[in-house]
């Protein structure tokens, strides 16, 4: 199986969301979850932001023993110095370069021509290259750039040093199939003495983030990037207990792994949504409060007979305690006789029967009936007796 090396950006990318902001506790909180959780890469923060920011990444760096660390720099030699003096204590430190190559950035952003992008790409990699083993570059906006002079951007990063080379899909304006032919283009084009990892680094915009992810995957990427519960700017990034859980739940498929402890998701995923503030919409796929529960009747039933007809995932796997069978207008009396036995109570057929007719008649008007609504409709039941 071919491993798939996990990046996560949520402390760089991720607080990159309108409204969040992590504390240095916090960050190093969350660095050491990403680790237990088995994250290959974390990336930590861009040092030259700020100096709360040059700290916390010297903070993670320091408590971080296992993991490699990255921290972003652009293309100016002042950006890759205090990246480097923010690392400088990691067990395995590692830069992130980033340059915009499309034509709207160059033109209206940066202000540069094709020549001088390639001169910054090159002069800037090298130079970073002087100072880390591995340097990663990416070039901002890859999606929308000519193939052609995006060909030579990575060529030329290639050229200088860089072993990473990370193709973001800045705006998330990629479809899969385009995404995934662009890493295709690029592998079989690139001329390297050493191998290269390809890796995906995908926004939302349109929805498509871990489809884009998975498409990378399945056309040579060997690292996916993104954020737990998919936070980061506007729509957010992919979100990787979505990709970690896609490539485990269909290797048949990707034939991949990777070294993510899928038990430990949940919890990932809770750190993230209590420090960040921005809690988790209940259909969200793998860590949603609905992603387990089965309302309707025919689903109930069939769960209750194999959960495997309505459960392509356990729950246990990404950590999730049990599944359940929440009652509503919709549930049958298969999964409302269970609940009325699990809370303890003993009916003949008959009773059972009754109190299903009044359970229907009260859910028609209720959302969701709670253990308390049932314990009133029995309590009712035994008082007209
Ligand atoms: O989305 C993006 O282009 C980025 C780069 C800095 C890699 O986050
Ligand atoms: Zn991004």
């Amino acid at each position: 199986m071919r491993k798939i090396e996990f990046f996560d950006t949520t402390l760089r990318d991720g607080e990159q969301t309108p409204g969040v902001h992590f504390n240095k506790k916090e960050k190093v909180q969350l660095a050491l979850q990403l680790e237990n959780w088995g994250i290959d890469t974390i990336e930590a923060g861009f040092p030259i932001a700020s100096q709360g920011d040059f700290e916390a990444v010297q903070a993670i760096a320091r408590a971080i023993k296992k993991t490699t660390v990255a921290a972003l720099a652009r293309c100016q030699k002042p950006d890759i110095d205090r990246a480097y003096e923010a690392l400088e204590d990691a067990v395995s430190p590692q830069i992130h370069i980033f340059l915009a190559t499309s034509p709207i950035h160059r033109r209206d952003k940066l202000k540069l021509s094709k020549a001088e992008i390639l001169r910054s790409i090159h002069d800037h990699v090298t130079y970073a290259r002087s100072l880390f083993e591995i340097v990663q570059f990416s070039p901002e906006d890859a999606s929308r750039t000519e193939k052609d002079f995006l060909l030579e951007a990575v060529q030329t990063a290639i050229d200088a040093g860089a072993t990473i080379i990370n193709i973001p899909d800045t705006v998330g304006f990629s479809t899969p199939t385009e995404y995934g032919e662009l890493f295709r283009y690029l592998i079989e084009h690139i001329h390297s003495p050493h191998p290269i990892t390809f890796s995906s680094h995908c926004h939302d915009d349109l929805g498509m983030a871990t489809a884009n992810a998975l498409a990378a995957i399945e056309n040579g990427a060997n690292r996916v990037e993104g954020t737990v519960n998919g936070i980061g700017e506007r729509a957010g990034n992919t979100a990787l207990e979505e990709v970690a859980v896609a490539l485990y739940i269909r290797k048949d498929f990707y034939q991949c792994a990777s070294n993510i402890t899928l038990a430990e998701t949940k919890n990932t995923s809770d750190l993230v949504s209590r420090l960040s503030g921005l809690h988790v919409p209940k259909n969200k796929a793998i860590i949603g409060g609905n992603a387990y529960a089965h309302e309707s009747g025919i689903h109930q039933d069939g769960v209750l007979k194999n959960p495997e007809t309505y459960e392509i995932i356990t729950p246990q796997l990404v950590g999730v305690a049990t599944n359940s069978l929440p009652l509503g207008k919709l549930s049958g009396k298969h999964a409302f006789s269970e609940k009325i036995k699990a809370l303890g109570y003993t009916k003949s057929k008959e009773e059972l029967q009754e109190l299903f007719i009044q359970f229907k008649a009260l859910a028609d008007k209720k959302n969701q009936l709670s253990d308390y609504d049932l314990h009133a409709l029995v309590s009712e039941q035994i008082h007209q007796e």
